[in-house]
């Protein structure tokens, strides 16, 4: 089915002016960007946004780290969207990730491992809506 998943490209990435690189793997994966925007997260926002965390030890780190700069935040959208953008994103730890994956080719730790994507249907709706409107949402 056509799907739709949250994307954010983290600071670590568009520090290193990567968002081209990181899209153009969407983009080559027949990942559709149907939404987008730059912007700088509260340290809150981020503790809203990873709340599922809070009681991980790394917790703190995580959301002072997705507020440290900007972020590209991203809908994107296509047949099976939401584990096809966790292949190419790659494992979580950037020592495990797969050649040619987004965090093998692009990531510096397992915290700052450049590129958050939505795990299941239910969580994709929930991101998603917690960044952006309908009417941002341009199929
Ligand atoms: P993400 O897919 O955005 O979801 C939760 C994030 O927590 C994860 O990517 C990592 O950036 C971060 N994370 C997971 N495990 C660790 C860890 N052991 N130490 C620091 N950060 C982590």
């Amino acid at each position: 089915a056509v799907e739709r998943t949250l994307s954010i490209i983290k600071p670590d990435a568009t520090r290193r002016n990567l968002t081209g690189k990181i899209n153009a793997k969407f983009e080559e994966a027949g990942l559709r960007i149907v939404a987008q925007k730059r912007i700088q997260l509260t340290p809150a926002q981020a503790g809203e946004f990873y709340k599922v965390h809070a009681e991980r030890p790394f917790y703190g780190e995580l959301c002072e780290f997705m507020a440290s700069e900007p972020v590209v935040v991203q809908v994107l959208e296509g047949e099976g969207a939401i584990a096809k953008n966790r292949e190419v994103m790659g494992a979580t730890n950037p020592a495990d990730a797969a050649a040619g994956t987004i965090r093998a080719e692009f990531a510096e730790s397992v915290g700052e491992n450049s590129v958050h994507g939505s795990d299941a249907p239910e969580t994709a709706a929930e991101e998603i809506a917690y960044f952006f409107s309908g009417l941002e949402l341009v199929g």
